[in-house]
C-alpha cells in the first residue's frame, strides 16, 4: 500500500462525525464546591448540561449517545447523595420523556435493573417501551452500570444457554460474548468523552471501549455544551483508527 492510498481515507476522517459518542459525565460535586455550592446544586445543574448535550448530538448528527448517569460503584456514596440522584433520575424522566419522544429520541437503558425501587424500575421500562419505535438519535441511559457487571451477567446468560444445551461451549467467540451484553443491536462507541479532567474509564464500557478513541476534557459537567461536544470531536477527527491495521479507517 503507497502513501497515495492512505491519504484519501486520512483526509474522509476530517468529516466524520462519529456514529456513537459516549460520555462519562464526571465534575458535578467539584462544581458545587468550586462555588461554594453544596454538591446535589452540581447535579441539578448537570440534568442542564445533559439536556443540552442531547439536543446538541441530535443536531450534529450522532446516532447514539451513551451516557454514564450513575455507576455500580456510586452506591458507596453517602446516602442523601444517592437518594438526590435516584430523585434528578425521577425527575428527568417524568419532565423530559415526552419532549424527548416528540423529537424521535429512543431511549435505551444499560446497568442492572434489579434491585432498583420499583417506581424506578418502572419508569426506566416505561422510558424504553415509549420511545421503542423511533427512528431519531439514540439516548443510551447507563443507571446502575458498570462494566465488569454486565460482562457476568453475559457470561451468566452464555452459561444458561449452555446449560439449556442450546449453546456449545466450544462455539463460544467474542462476537457471542457481544450478543449477551446489555444492549447488543448498538454500535461500539467510536468516542469517549470524560469531563472534569479525571482520565480513567472507572468500570464504564469496558468490552465496548476496545477500539474507542477516548478524549478527556478539564470542563466539569455543568459547564458542557454545544461548543466542548464539537471541540471533542475535532480532537476525534484528529486521530487515526488503525484497528491494529495499518490503514486509516473512518469509523466502524
Ligand atoms: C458526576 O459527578 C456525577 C456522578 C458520578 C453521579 P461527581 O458527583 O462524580 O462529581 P465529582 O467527581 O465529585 O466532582
Ligand atoms: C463515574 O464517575 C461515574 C459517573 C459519571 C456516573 P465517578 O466520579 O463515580 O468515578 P471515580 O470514582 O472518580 O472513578
Ligand atoms: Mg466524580
Amino acid at each position: 500500500m503507497s502513501e497515495a492510498d492512505i491519504q484519501p481515507a486520512a483526509q474522509a476522517v476530517a468529516f466524520e462525525v462519529p456514529r456513537h459518542v459516549a460520555i462519562i459525565m464526571d465534575g458535578n460535586g467539584r462544581w458545587a464546591s468550586a462555588r461554594g455550592l453544596p454538591r446535589v446544586e452540581g447535579h441539578r445543574r448537570g440534568v442542564e448540561a445533559l439536556r443540552r448535550t442531547i439536543r446538541a448530538a441530535g443536531e450534529i448528527g450522532i446516532q447514539v449517545i451513551t451516557i454514564f448517569s450513575f455507576s455500580a460503584e456510586n452506591w458507596s456514596r453517602p446516602p442523601s447523595e444517592v437518594h438526590e440522584l435516584m430523585s434528578l433520575l425521577r425527575r428527568f424522566i417524568r419532565n423530559d420523556l415526552a419532549e424527548l419522544h416528540k423529537s424521535n429520541v429512543r431511549v435505551r437503558i444499560v446497568g442492572e435493573r434489579e434491585g432498583l425501587e420499583p417506581d424506578i424500575g418502572r419508569l426506566l421500562s416505561e422510558a424504553e417501551e415509549l420511545t421503542r419505535a423511533n427512528t431519531g438519535l439514540t439516548l443510551v441511559v447507563a443507571f446502575n452500570y458498570g462494566a465488569r457487571q454486565e460482562i457476568a451477567r453475559a457470561a451468566r446468560r452464555i452459561a444458561a444457554e449452555v446449560e439449556r444445551g442450546t449453546l456449545h461451549a466450544a462455539d463460544i467467540t467474542t462476537e457471542t460474548v457481544g450478543r449477551f451484553l446489555d444492549a447488543p443491536d448498538l454500535p461500539d462507541p467510536d468516542l469517549i468523552i470524560r469531563t472534569s479532567g479525571e482520565q480513567r474509564l472507572s468500570n464504564f464500557l469496558l468490552w465496548q471501549s476496545a477500539y474507542s478513541e477516548l478524549v478527556f476534557v478539564p470542563t466539569y459537567w455543568p459547564d458542557f455544551d454545544r461548543a466542548a461536544l464539537e471541540a471533542a470531536i475535532r480532537e476525534y477527527q484528529q486521530r487515526e483508527r488503525r484497528f491494529g491495521g495499518l490503514v486509516a479507517k473512518t469509523g466502524s
